[in-house]
């Protein structure tokens, strides 16, 4: 039986869904999403939005790690070579795990004693590589939040995760090419469920604008509004105008638009735009607009993490990182390889003076 919450969050992603279909095309879910959405629905109606941590979320970002040959599990042990501490052997996964859902599975699994292991330690290694990069003490301040049901996994008592342990880094990332400051505004494209919102929200007063198509809209609405309250949350309105919504974009808040809603925003209106994981997913078009777009709306910086290559048979396309490059009004002013999905690129690129 569905909680009220879900039957609600059902409702919700219905009427993003018509906003979004009724807008232009080119936001319009490709073959590789649209699968996905699909996949995405049905596992919130079989475990609840209460319970998206082990499900949806791991569409998202949050790995499940299986392979000893994966190459983030590699490249955790290497990681933790380089700077051998007892504290990944410490971390607890609390009464086991179960009731976990994946896309290449289609029955709810628990994990087994030595996945729980592999998983914990793996979680600790990340979060050990999180408290190298971060220069604002968020991994001590910041613990990742009950809503969702999330993998119970803890050092020294103190709730840590995969996504935090990534967002915090993401963070630390821009935070390092550019300063964040209070009142800065920030939009972030295909958000998923708004672990990187929530870290930015906690971490300074900004402003944070999440455009996303659903289900992952309405998740980050249901679960932002959960942890940061609903008096600094500016819900999707499908008639949103700029003038008519701007007053409430305030430090401290987060706001949620469909992608077409992105258009509203004056060029240049954003401090800094964001997106993770997101444009190799979607049709060559599509990602295209979306760059071109990041790209106008920010004045000052546009951070990308993506994959290196990767290739997207649904949408008959494959992108590259020298796919993204944002133009001549552009450099880039910072690049890495990731440091704990080492498939992934890091970059982000500042706008020059005019
Ligand atoms: C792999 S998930 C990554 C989520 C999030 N960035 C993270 O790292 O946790 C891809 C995201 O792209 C979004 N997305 C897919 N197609 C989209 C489209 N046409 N327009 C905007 N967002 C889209 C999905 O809804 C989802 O939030």
């Amino acid at each position: 039986m569905l909680s009220r919450e879900t039957r609600d969050l059902i409702s919700e992603v219905e009427r993003m869904r018509v906003s979004v279909r009724d807008g232009p095309a080119v936001f319009h879910p490709g073959a590789f999403w649209d699968d996905l959405i699909d996949s995405n629905v049905a596992m919130l109606e079989l475990a609840g939005i209460e319970n998206f941590k082990r499900t949806i979320a791991n569409n998202y970002y949050n790995w499940m790690v299986r392979s000893v040959h994966d190459p983030q599990i590699q490249r955790a042990f290497a990681n933790w070579l380089r700077r051998p501490s007892l504290r990944p052997l410490r971390a607890r996964l609390h009464g086991g795990v179960q009731g976990i859902r994946t896309l290449d599975r289609t029955e709810r699994y628990d994990f087994t004693r030595f996945q729980s292991w592999k998983y914990r330690t793996f979680v600790a290694t990340v979060w050990d590589t999180a408290r190298r990069f971060d220069r604002h003490g968020l991994t001590d301040r910041l613990s990742e939040p009950p809503q969702g049901n999330p993998l119970p996994v803890t050092v020294s008592g103190h709730a840590i995760s995969q996504d935090l342990a990534n967002s915090i880094i993401e963070f630390s990332f821009v935070d390092a090419a550019r300063p964040l400051r209070d009142g800065d505004r920030v939009a972030e494209l295909g958000a998923g469920y708004g672990r990187l919102a929530d870290v930015f929200l906690k971490a300074c007063g900004v402003v944070y604008c999440v455009f996303d198509i659903p289900p992952a809209l309405a998740v980050a609405q249901w679960y932002l509004t959960q942890v940061h309250g609903a008096e600094r949350v500016v819900a999707f309105d499908p008639d949103a105008t700029f003038d008519g919504i701007v007053d409430r974009l305030t430090p401290g808040v987060v706001a949620f638009f469909t992608p077409a809603q992105l258009e509203l925003f004056p060029d240049g209106w954003f401090d800094v735009t964001q997106t993770i994981s997101t444009l190799p997913e979607m049709p060559r078009q599509q990602a295209d607009a979306y760059l071109g777009l990041l790209a106008a709306k920010s004045r000052g910086v546009v951070y990308l993490k993506q994959w290196k290559r990767w290739c997207n048979e649904l949408d008959q396309v494959e992108l590259c990182e020298a796919d993204y490059d944002l133009g001549a009004e552009w450099e880039l002013a910072a690049r890495r390889e990731d440091p704990i999905q080492p498939q992934f690129f890091n970059q982000v690129w500042r706008r020059l003076p005019a």
